[in-house]
């Protein structure tokens, strides 16, 4: 098994943003909607993309993935995606409304558990039923048969889930009639797939607000997109570069898609400056502590909750961050306490006490991101950490041992 060793550093110079891994997901399991070319650029070269494409594939479609740059073309065939794939991947589930939309049926395997919490998929299968899909759950599978679609459709989401989301306004863009999603989630990362589907020919308003309206077309035509700046990889090494007390840039990023981190990093004594499409973060005063609620966006992302919880375990005072969008997403907390932080749990809030020094340690990555703040974590303690579970970072961290190398960390990724 891989892992990551890591030694104290400062972290200087600057760093250059991938494309948005959770943009590009999506993006690509709406390119199953049409026979036509799909280009689309900017698309990291990551784990989970390489199993969406592996998806694609086997959906029949033709795919070359190249310097960021993934081409797709030739006709879907297939409609039954195997559980070795979903398996890998939670998003991969994304794929069966679009398949069973252009194919009239498709079968994809029931997503199991997950790390960082029960993760159901109710609000895509309640929604597949009002777009008209007859569903079955069968031996871990989910079956979708196309039956008949209203002209009107009101999908009221229970919570603004992000795949359901996606998912929905995805296959909605080829059937009949007008659907509406509303408490739909409003990421940047939908707003991009709504962008990505209007450039084939959709007709999707509204993303980026709680109210997405999809007038139905007939057919979609070829498209050349190129996804997002990724904002929590930015998000994760401005958190680095202040944790370490460092000074750096992070480019190729839209700053605007991160307001909560900048607010909660100013806060707690750390310069940021904004700039075009780029953001400076200066690390080097003393960090105070501060209380975070994590909840969709526009609020502060559960996809940096882990990350700055290292960044607080050494500010002065005590924090707390709320974890409202997956209750029981804390399994970092045991190993960053057995790193030396003084972090308690009660009721889906975290409460940490500001310790002066985290010590290294050999610990679990559970998840993508907990993995990532153990890198942090990793980066400001005394001593050597090794970061065991070296797969969940290579999911969704493109080059890092090079981009933390290029801002002077001291980082290597073993056997
Ligand atoms: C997306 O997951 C992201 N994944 C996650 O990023 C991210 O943490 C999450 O959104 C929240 O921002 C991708 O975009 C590929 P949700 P998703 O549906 O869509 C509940 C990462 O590290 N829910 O918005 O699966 C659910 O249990 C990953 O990059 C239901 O109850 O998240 C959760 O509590 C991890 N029923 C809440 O909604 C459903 O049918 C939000 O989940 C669907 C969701």
């Amino acid at each position: 098994m891989g892992f990551f060793r890591v030694k104290k550093s400062i972290l200087s110079g600057s760093v250059k943003i991938s494309g948005a891994k959770n943009a590009a997901l999506p993006i690509l399991a709406a390119s199953l909607l049409t026979d036509q070319e799909i280009i689309v650029s900017n698309v990291p070269d990551l784990l989970d993309i390489q199993t969406m494409l592996c998806i694609i594939r086997e959906s029949g479609r033709n795919v070359e993935f190249e310097n960021g740059v993934v081409k797709i073309s030739s006709n879907v065939t297939n409609g039954t995606i195997s559980y070795e794939l979903v398996r890998k991947m939670r998003a991969s589930f994304n794929v069966l409304g679009p398949l069973a939309a252009v194919l009239g049926q498709a079968k994809v395997a029931l997503p199991g558990g997950c790390a960082i919490g029960v993760r159901p998929v109710d609000f895509h299968i309640e929604g597949l039923k009002k777009l008209g899909f007859d569903i079955e759950i069968e031996h871990g599978e989910v079956w979708a048969k196309f039956r008949k679609k209203e002209d009107e459709v009101v999908i009221s989401l229970p919570f603004p889930s992000v795949g359901a989301t996606e998912h929905l306004m995805t296959t909605a863009t080829i059937l009949n009639g007008t659907t509406i999603i509303e408490n739909a989630a409003m990421e940047p990362e939908i707003e991009d797939l709504q962008k990505f589907l209007n450039k084939m020919g959709a007709k999707v308003n509204g993303a980026g607000t709680k109210t997405i309206v999809i007038e139905g077309v007939s057919s979609l035509r070829s498209v050349n997109h190129e996804v997002i700046p990724d904002r929590i990889e930015a998000g994760t090494y401005a958190i680095a570069i202040a944790a370490s007390r460092g000074k750096g840039y992070i480019e190729k990023v839209i700053s605007s898609h991160l307001d909560a981190l900048w607010d909660v990093l100013k806060n707690t004594g750390t310069k940021v400056e904004i700039y075009e499409d780029k953001v400076f973060i200066d690390g080097t005063g003393k960090k105070k502590s501060t209380k975070i609620n994590i909840l969709p966006y526009p609020g502060f992302p559960t996809d940096l909750q882990p990350q700055i919880m290292v960044y607080l375990s050494v500010a002065n005072g005590t924090s707390t961050i709320s974890e409202n969008v997956f209750k029981n997403r804390f399994l970092h907390v045991d190993e960053l306490v057995r790193m030396g932080a003084d972090i308690y749990l009660t009721n889906g809030t975290a409460i940490i006490n500001g310790v002066k020094k985290l010590s290294g340690a050999k610990v679990e990555g559970t998840d993508l991101r907990a993995s990532a703040a153990l890198v942090i974590a990793g980066l400001i303690a005394e001593g050597i950490t090794e970061v065991y579970n070296d797969f969940h970072i290579l999911r969704g961290y493109e080059s890092i041992v090079e981009k933390i190398r290029g801002l002077n960390g001291k980082i290597e990724h073993l056997e």
